[in-house]
């Protein structure tokens, strides 16, 4: 469904135009145009956008440039509770946390923060400072995945519970060009995302609180499925995380200047192409809190260890 604005030219009042809305990939992405970000938008934009998120689960904005910390954060207010920066990497003025290649990559899937009970609920980025090649970002739909399951499948994942922590093997999918400089500051901010260690056991599949579709909760912070051994946890991680990241399942976002993506963090994973040699690239994240996932049988996720109330309370 596309979402047309008005035609101003046939509008008879001084309502302001709704963003037009145009899908970017056939199961995830849309790219918004006609709204400029903020946290005095009106609330029938607001919830024209979230109806688009719930929809299309990424949405693509440009000509943000305006944007600073704290008219990202008022926007993202509009949507839901901001969290706390990260539940142990230090940000900037509380919410805001800097994603900077200086420190880290993200280029491997996840979801954003698994390894607590909340999971945030929706994330959002905006850049900063972008590498002349590479560096996108690509977007995969969890939902979609799960749909697409055959049904024997269905039924093993519906029963299936995981662990997921901060405490996960980084080395485990790296490639490993970085500088001895470089190794110092990546060893030091994965030092201090580690400083303290959370495990969460989450359905591997949530009823979403807010569309009531079934999607799959997997990605990096995974370190092994409730009941199976470390082996048969990999062999069952790879046959799911492989139909989450078909091609079909993703979209991917090549960055400009004054970019903006807010992204439903309970219905997506994500990875941060890391192809753009020794240029720098940052970006801002802020995310917004989540409930505790529910899983089809109505049983909710349970903390083994670590209380993030702090991160997003
Ligand atoms: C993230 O995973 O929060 C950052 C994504 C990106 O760097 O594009």
């Amino acid at each position: 469904m596309t979402l047309q604005a008005e035609n101003p030219t046939t509008t008879t009042t001084n309502a302001p135009a709704q963003p037009v809305v145009r899908k970017v990939g056939g199961r995830i992405g849309a790219r918004v145009e006609g709204v400029r970000l903020g946290g005095d938008l009106d609330a029938a934009t607001v919830a024209t956008l979230r109806a688009a998120l719930l929809e299309h689960k990424a949405l693509f904005f440009g000509g943000q440039g305006h944007l600073d910390d704290e008219s990202h954060l008022a926007f993202v207010s509009l949507f839901g509770s901001p969290t706390t920066a990260h539940p142990t990497v230090r940000g900037e003025k509380t919410h805001v946390l800097p994603v900077d290649s200086d420190r880290s990559k993200a280029n491997s899937w996840h979801t954003d923060v698994t390894f607590v009970d909340r999971i945030p609920a929706i994330s959002s980025l905006r850049t900063l400072d972008l590498p002349p090649y590479g560096g996108t970002t690509v977007f995969a739909n969890t939902g979609a995945a799960y749909a697409s399951l055959p049904l024997p499948l269905k039924n093993l994942v519906d029963e299936l519970w995981a662990v997921h922590t901060n405490a996960f093997d980084y080395a485990r999918d790296a490639e490993t060009t970085t500088t001895a400089q470089d190794d110092d500051r990546i060893a030091a901010y994965r030092a201090e995302f580690r400083s303290t260690t959370y495990e969460t056991e989450h359905p591997v599949v949530r009823v979403h609180p807010e569309t009531g579709e079934r999607v799959l909760v997997l990605g990096h912070f995974v370190r092994e499925f409730v009941g199976l051994n470390s082996k048969e946890s990999q062999t069952v991680y790879h046959l799911l995380q492989d139909r989450i990241v078909r091609l079909e399942n993703t979209v991917r976002w090549n960055w400009s200047d004054g970019d903006f993506v807010l992204f439903d963090n309970r219905a997506t994973q994500h990875y941060a192409v890391a192809d753009y040699d020794d240029h720098h690239r940052a970006l801002r994240r802020i995310t917004l809190a989540g409930d505790i996932p529910v899983s089809p049988s109505g049983a909710r996720s349970v903390v083994r260890t670590g209380d993030s109330s702090h991160y997003t309370n």
